[in-house]
């Protein structure tokens, strides 16, 4: 990333330079749709970004410019009604309300961003915005938030100020990363574990569709949530101690069977069976069985495609083709309904399934994927 054109324009903007902080976006090697139930997922952060060069401004408003937009926003932050109309605006907007909510004082700063990951491909561009913003305040003003909090304040922002009722996995990732390794976090304790990911002579691969997902819009995301809630309510009349998915079997769903809506079901039926395929990767990765984890990802592919129903026909279209060009282990990665698939590929078979397979899809949609290496990295920190 230049970052070079990040300080020139909060030169050109606001006379002076500020401090440059940055927070990345994340991979998920499986666990999907399952944080919000209080489950595990095994993300990880990447060598995607975003940047924000951030200065106090003595004023009690913000001073904002998108580089990549080309846009700029200002607007107060003492009230809710301030809110700014644009959707980028308002991310970092929430996280300063956010941590007022918390009795901190967050007193008016300039901020220029920019960033490096694609927006509406997955891989949590939101989340990293967020991250850095919540980042940067918490360190020019000594606010005295631990990584773990910045990541819950980011979370809350989605709820309050975006609209997404999402789980805490991609901020927790943006915030604690750490290079060369995955993050095992059980979702409802936020007890983690690092868990090395170097899978010698294999690579991640990420394809994106290109067909942008917005969570935010059509409540599809939320509506999955609301599913899996409904489900636990019905268990809970027998199980009081059931408060969140996780803490439901198999046989109390069947219990239900009868009472809650099918869909609702299926997508209980899915997310028991993801906490399960994650666990089993678990352990396959400490064996380095690499087979094992392709064909859990391609489970978790099915699930989510047929029962938890977040694909689309061209997310689909490029699991057949990873299956029909020898890629171990494929998936859409996040929440789904556009964005990217995971791959992880033998190196010997990546250049012939990337060509095959891109061309493969423009041919039959008519949209050039993208297609990016990852490696894992650090969360979010302080450059300069
Ligand atoms: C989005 C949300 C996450 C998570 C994933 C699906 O990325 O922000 O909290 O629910 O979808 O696993």
């Amino acid at each position: 990333m230049d970052t070079q054109k990040i300080k020139d324009k909060f030169k050109e903007l606001f006379g002076s330079e500020g401090t440059l902080y940055t927070s990345p976006g994340r991979i998920n090697l499986i666990g999907e749709h399952t944080d919000y139930n209080g489950g595990f997922v095994l993300p990880g952060a990447i060598d995607k970004a975003m940047y924000v060069m951030i200065k106090p401004n003595g004023m009690d408003k913000v001073r904002s410019f998108a580089l990549d937009l080309d846009e700029s926003s200002e607007f107060g932050i003492k009230d809710d009604k301030d809110q700014p109309k644009e959707q980028w605006a308002s991310y970092i907007f929430g996280v300063v309300r956010e941590m007022q909510k918390k009795g901190k004082q967050v007193p008016g700063f300039d901020i220029v961003m920019s960033g490096e990951v694609p927006l509406g491909a997955g891989m949590s561009s939101s989340a990293a915005l967020e991250s850095a913003v919540g980042f940067a305040l918490n360190d020019i003003y000594n606010l005295g938030f631990s990584r773990p909090e910045i990541a819950t304040i980011g979370q809350a922002t989605e709820h309050n100020y975006i609209g997404v009722k999402c789980g805490i996995m991609d901020q927790f990732a943006s915030c604690m990363g750490k290079e060369g390794s995955l993050i095992r976090l059980d979702c409802r304790s936020l007890e983690h574990e690092y868990v090395p990911f170097d899978p010698k002579g294999y690579k991640l691969v990420l394809i994106n569709t290109c067909v942008p997902h917005n969570l935010a819009a059509g409540g599809e995301y939320n509506k999955r949530r609301a599913s899996c809630e409904a489900v636990v309510a019905e268990i809970a009349k027998n199980h009081p101690e059931v408060e969140l998915l996780r803490d439901a079997d198999m046989k109390m769903l069947e219990e239900v069977k009868d009472k809650v809506d099918p869909v609702d079901y299926m997508r209980a039926e899915f997310f028991i069976g993801e906490v399960q395929r994650l666990l089993d990767t678990c352990e396959a990765l400490k064996e380095g069985d690499y087979e094992t984890v392709g064909q859990k990802m391609y489970e978790t592919h099915e699930g989510l495609s047929k029962k938890y129903e977040v694909s689309c026909p061209e997310l689909d279209f490029l699991i057949d083709q990873a299956k029909k060009h020898g890629v171990t282990g494929a998936r859409v990665m996040g929440g789904g309904f556009g964005g990217c698939t995971i791959n992880l590929v033998k190196e010997d078979k990546i250049d012939n399934f990337v060509k095959e397979a891109t061309e493969a899809y423009e041919k039959e949609f008519n949209i050039k994927p993208k297609v990016y290496d990852v490696v894992i990295k650090d969360g979010a920190r302080k450059l300069d």
